[in-house]
């Protein structure tokens, strides 16, 4: 044989050996990936005509935040977005909706209130806790609570929410408020609230009336004040406050995640192919003229558990989506913009558990929400958990 086509053969063989190698190295390291769950479909429709109120908002976003769809200086950037609407000046109401919106003198109030302020998202704090995360915490815990539920309040600091007490990781508790007025017949707890905020320093609450449809409102004040005041939180957990939470299930839990699968962490009960109720006299009713599709993946609004970067996200993009009545919906619709989808774990029961469980103490052992329970039922369970000889299989 030639020298010349010795050394070609040997260069080629070295060549196809390496090829070898780097496939299998890939092959290898794609069986090792997690799997990444991103939707497949999208939940609205892009820039077709539409008659719900909602996605035409969306469409006007969508197209202002991809300039691949168009010519932007078309259209009118929604105030919102203008960062020079940003003022202490209260929100005005949009009356341009009452024609825009094609029933809406027939809507229901709600609905009237809820459209007429769809593009207020600011609303001043009354009363904050800025050193709360001065040690950031492991564990944020946020729970949206009404002004007088003080004994829930007061519960769940004695029970789950005990900050700091609890296991070997920080935990921080803060209760979510906005305003309760006499406009709506609520009696005046100003003194009364004023007390248990200067005991407990725990309370944080927005000049905002707090109603069923303006809790999306809530959610995003909330992803606001945890980049300004508790960015340093390794996870978030937000639920209500008439539900147990296992503190100490959702710490090992926590503890127990790779930390690719806690960068992307969103858990909670997740609702999949669910969309708007159109029968009126359900709770989340949501009329054709206001939104038309079905709705992403989301986890129900009675507790779930995400990351801090999940939160960072969840906060970026809350500016790109339309404010909607409901807000664990709306969640899901932010998860969904920033390529993310929320995972189901079984141990988030807001439909509770079986009746024949419920007064059983090991029931609550692997369980990480349980809905509801009353005030009482959440220092009962917590002291079952406490109990050093709960003694389960
Ligand atoms: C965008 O639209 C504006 C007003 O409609 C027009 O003046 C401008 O020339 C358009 N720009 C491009 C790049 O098409
Ligand atoms: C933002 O708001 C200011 C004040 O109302 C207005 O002058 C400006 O044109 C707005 N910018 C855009 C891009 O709409
Ligand atoms: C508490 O956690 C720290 C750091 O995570 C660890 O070093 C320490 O050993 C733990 N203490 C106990 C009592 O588990
Ligand atoms: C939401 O809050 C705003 C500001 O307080 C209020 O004007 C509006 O009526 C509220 N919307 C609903 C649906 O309660």
């Amino acid at each position: 044989m030639h020298l010349p086509l010795k050394i070609l053969l040997t260069v080629t063989m070295v060549n196809v050996f390496i090829f070898i190698l780097i496939s299998r190295h890939n092959g290898r390291g794609k069986g090792f990936q997690e799997k990444v769950r991103v939707p497949s479909k999208p939940f609205w429709n892009k820039m077709t005509p539409n008659s719900g109120y909602w996605n035409r908002q969306q469409q006007v976003l969508d197209f202002w935040n991809n300039p691949i769809l168009g010519n932007r200086s078309g259209a009118d950037l929604p105030g919102w977005l203008n960062e020079t609407h940003l003022s202490f000046e209260p929100c005005q109401p949009d009356t341009g909706v009452t024609t825009q919106v094609k029933d809406y003198n027939s809507l229901p109030l709600r609905f009237k209130d809820f459209l007429l302020y769809m593009h207020c998202r600011y609303y001043p704090v009354l009363v904050d806790q800025p050193d709360i995360c001065k040690e950031p915490p492991f564990l944020l815990l946020a729970v949206k609570s009404l002004a007088p539920h003080f004994d829930r309040r007061q519960a769940i600091r004695q029970s789950w929410g005990k900050a700091g007490a609890v296991a070997n990781r920080t935990v921080v508790t803060v209760f979510l408020l906005g305003q309760t007025t006499s406009g709506d017949h609520y009696p005046d707890l100003l003194p009364m609230l004023s007390y248990e905020s200067d005991r407990h320093r725990d309370i944080i609450q927005w000049d905002y009336r707090d109603s069923f449809f303006n809790l999306t409102i809530k959610e995003v004040l909330f992803l606001d004040w945890i980049q300004t005041r508790c960015a340093g939180a390794s996870f978030v957990f937000k639920g209500d406050d008439d539900v147990f939470v296992n503190t100490y299930a959702i710490l090992s839990f926590l503890d127990g995640l790779s930390p690719s699968k806690a960068a992307d962490l969103f858990v909670g009960d997740v609702i999949t192919n669910a969309g708007p109720h159109r029968d009126k006299k359900v709770k989340y009713f949501i009329p054709e003229s206001m939104y038309i599709g079905s709705y992403p993946p989301y986890a129900g609004g009675g507790g779930y558990l995400y990351s801090a970067s999940v939160a960072t996200r969840l906060h970026a993009t809350s500016r790109r989506v339309a404010l909607y009545p409901i807000d664990d919906v709306y969640t899901g619709m932010c998860l969904m913009k920033a390529g993310l989808a929320p995972e189901k774990h079984k141990g988030f029961r807001t439909f509770d558990i079986e009746e024949k469980y419920r007064s059983n103490p090991c029931a609550y052992k692997g369980l990480m929400l349980v809905h509801p329970r009353t005030p009482q039922e959440m220092i009962q369970i917590w002291s079952w958990l406490n109990q050093p000889d709960l003694n389960c299989q």
